[in-house]
């Protein structure tokens, strides 16, 4: 039997995804017209002999109330949201709630970021952890050299797949290695063991700093609470070239989902895994009466869309939005109760819930996804009078935009 845990953090976290993060948590803030963290769900209904998956933060458990429960309809595996009192760090908030992730007697345990996005190659990272037998194997990608030092960075041995060095965010520019950690992983209940020894050597350097003056030696430890074990630095680092953690190579996609212009890139790159493995999610565009449909395109079945609008490459459209004709709508994400009125176009945007753009308006961008403003992003219920072009900008929500704009954050 296996158990999943996805590590869905809390509000605290969210802060660099605002203002798309101020009325809903990241985690389920809907790319391809589905919450986030929907995609590592579906993923792990695909391992055999899953008994339990569970969601781990530090969000109010009302705000995943609702979701948890559908989805466990939905997919008829038990989906289980637990409840952190404060951040414990990645190991930590495993580690706190060890006694129910073992009440299945799982002999494998997945841990998965929420934000990341992938192709998630669960089974086949299952089958190579069996083949090297050690505490846990790590997910990992090969980036460009420059962009490494953004994430974990590890040296693995390029036969036996043993995890040999590992630093997290290295700050040198001594570049180590442009193999990256995905944040998803298995491990064997064994984890829980070096997560209680990392806790207990903090708590034994706690009592001998309150004896002696350890702690000036030691500022970097100073402001660590026993119970806070981050997985990469405390775990991965210390243990890396002791035969307990090997890695899994994918040569899939994979990005890490931080800003509101990096989900949509994700929203794209999960339509184009509809395409390939469930093609009915997408829209056809067949037949007069609908709209004319360029590549993968995802529309609610609630949403009205006119039949002389033009929709994609990679749009997503949520539950009762309203599309007037002759509206041109490319590379964006429009959220539930949008109006977007006659001849209106939107291009490399993303259109909080509620807002109403207005007829012959413009809302567009650069669509560089990784630029501060080569999104442009609508908060929640912003209006755009007609005939106003807003550009590379963020509106902030509540906000209404009667002149055009260019390069603003708009607060
Ligand atoms: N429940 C809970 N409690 N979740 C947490 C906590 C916590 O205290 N701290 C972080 N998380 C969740 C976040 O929501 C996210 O899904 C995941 O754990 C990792 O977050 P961070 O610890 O902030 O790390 P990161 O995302 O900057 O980097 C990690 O992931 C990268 C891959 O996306 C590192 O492991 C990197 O090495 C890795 O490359």
């Amino acid at each position: 039997r296996v158990v999943a845990v996805i590590m869905v953090g809390g509000p605290t976290k969210g802060t660099r995804f605002r203002p798309l993060s101020l009325n809903t948590p990241k985690p389920l803030f809907p790319l391809a017209g589905q919450p986030m963290v929907n995609h590592p769900i579906s993923a792990c209904k695909r391992i055999p002999n899953l008994a339990q998956i569970y969601l781990i933060g530090f969000y109010e458990e009302r705000e995943f109330a609702l979701f948890v429960s559908s989805i466990s309809n939905e997919l008829r595996v038990p989906v289980r949201y637990l409840k952190e009192d404060k951040p414990h760090g990645s190991a930590g908030g495993l580690y706190n709630f060890r006694d129910q992730i073992m009440e299945e007697s799982p002999s494998h345990i997945f841990l998965l970021n929420c934000d990341v996005c992938c192709s998630f190659p669960l089974a086949e990272m299952l089958e190579a952890h069996m083949s090297y037998r050690g505490m846990g194997t790590i997910l990992v990608i090969k980036v460009s050299p420059e962009s490494a030092n953004q994430f974990g960075e590890l040296v693995a041995d390029p036969v036996t797949n043993e995890l040999l060095h590992y630093t997290e965010k290295p700050e040198t520019f001594v570049r180590v290695s442009d193999r990256i950690n995905c944040g998803v992983y298995i491990f064997t209940p064994d984890i829980f063991t070096a997560i209680q020894g990392v806790s207990s050597q903090r708590k034994d350097r706690a009592t001998l700093r309150r004896v002696s003056s350890f702690e000036a030696l030691q500022p970097a430890n100073r402001s660590l609470p026993s119970d806070f074990v981050r997985l990469d630095q405390d775990i991965l680092s210390p243990l890396a070239g002791k035969k307990q953690f090997y890695v899994y190579e994918t040569t899939d996609y994979w990005e890490q989902i931080k800003t509101p212009g990096m989900s949509l890139k994700c929203s794209g790159l999960y339509l184009a895994q509809f395409r390939r493995t469930s093609p009915d999610l997408l829209a056809s565009g067949d037949g007069t009466k609908n709209a004319a449909i360029s590549g993968n395109v995802y529309i609610h079945p609630s949403a009205k869309v006119h039949p002389t609008a033009k929709i994609g490459p990679n749009a997503s459209i949520s539950a009762n939005a309203r599309i007037g004709a002759g509206v041109r709508l490319v590379n964006c994400i429009i959220l539930d109760d949008v109006e977007i009125k006659e001849n209106a176009v939107v291009i490399h945007a993303i259109v909080g819930w509620k807002s109403s753009i207005g007829r012959w308006s413009r809302v567009q961008a650069s669509g560089d996804h990784n630029a501060k403003l080569g999104v442009t992003i609508l908060g929640e219920s912003v209006t755009v009078e007609d005939e106003v072009v807003v550009i590379n900008s963020i509106v902030l929500p509540n906000k209404t935009m009667n002149v055009s704009v260019q390069e603003e954050i708009i607060l």
